[in-house]
């Protein structure tokens, strides 16, 4: 653990106590617990093995969540893979404004998520409300294969029809089952010419197609916020996560298209981040 966590710290990562022992107890196939009960009990070879190909990973600047294969999102394990964006703390703010909205946890809410990935919004929604229907479409393939894997192991896959969708067809959004009570996204909103200048985490190794929003960042808002009002039941909801700052450019989207917005939720730091909407 002190060699896995000095090649961290060499590659300019912090936290790596923390990360080399989440790294050596993958290796290991234990828990963090049972590492701390084994002490200074010698690590098997083939444990020494698998821990330096997850250092070598890491050291390249790979995510964690992607070396170790899931992430904790509102308490709930995910699987991840390079094809899906890391669920993000941030984005636990869209469900506490969900929680806020529709408040009877035991009604059959239709509920729809534009660009699922994970599946970390839509199929928390669906644990949170149990008579719940969701449907999830993503234009990746790739990322539905995982948001169906977390579906399954969630316990919510008979109640989520995960599927392809691509806002940037035009008509779009014709072939989903509407009226829905409660439309939610997370699309890809970074400018693309901000991209290269993320965390190496983010700009080399998180998909592309989670990332960027166009030129100003909003390109996926314009899609959505056309093709959302058909998707909505009269007195239904939108909530969708923004970026820094995007607030008042997306509140106008939403206005220009006859669905007045109705809220803002801030993240944990204080940012402006979800952005809620009515029909
Ligand atoms: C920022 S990620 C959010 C993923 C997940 N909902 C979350 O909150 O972690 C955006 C997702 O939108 C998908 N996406 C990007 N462009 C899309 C498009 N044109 N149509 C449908 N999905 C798209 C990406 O594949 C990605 O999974």
């Amino acid at each position: 653990m002190r060699d896995a966590a000095a090649a961290l710290a060499a590659a300019g990562i912090e936290n790596v106590r923390l990360e080399a022992r989440l790294l050596l107890a993958k290796a290991a196939g234990a828990t963090t617990e049972e590492l701390i009960a084994w002490g200074a009990e010698e690590v098997p070879v083939e444990v020494a093995r698998r821990l330096t190909g997850y250092v070598a990973r890491r050291v390249r600047r790979e995510p964690m969540a992607y070396v170790l294969g899931e992430r904790e999102f509102w308490g709930l394990p995910f699987r991840v893979s390079p094809a899906v964006l890391v669920p993000r703390p941030d984005s636990e703010t869209l469900i506490e404004a969900a929680l806020a909205i529709l408040l009877d946890r035991h009604k059959p809410w239709r509920i729809l998520d534009l660009g699922v990935g994970s599946g970390c919004l839509l199929l928390t929604l669906l644990t949170e409300y149990p008579a719940a229907l969701g449907v999830g479409i993503d234009a990746s393939s790739e990322a539905l294969s995982v948001a169906r894997a977390n579906a399954a192991a969630l316990g919510v896959g008979s109640r989520a029809e995960l599927g392809p969708g691509d806002w940037r067809i035009a008509g779009w959004g014709r072939c989903l089952p509407a009226p829905f009570d409660l439309v939610v996204a997370n699309p890809p909103y970074i400018r693309r010419d901000e991209i290269a200048g993320l965390m190496p985490e983010v700009a080399r190794f998180e998909p592309r197609m989670a990332l960027d929003g166009g030129a100003d960042g909003l390109d996926a808002y314009r899609a959505i916020v056309a093709g959302v009002p058909h998707l909505v039941a009269p007195g239904g909801h939108v909530l969708v996560e923004i970026g820094e700052g995007q607030g008042p450019d997306i509140s106008a989207l939403f206005r220009s298209a006859g669905l007045p917005v109705e809220g803002h939720w801030k993240d944990l730091s204080g940012i402006e981040r979800v952005l809620g909407a009515t029909h």
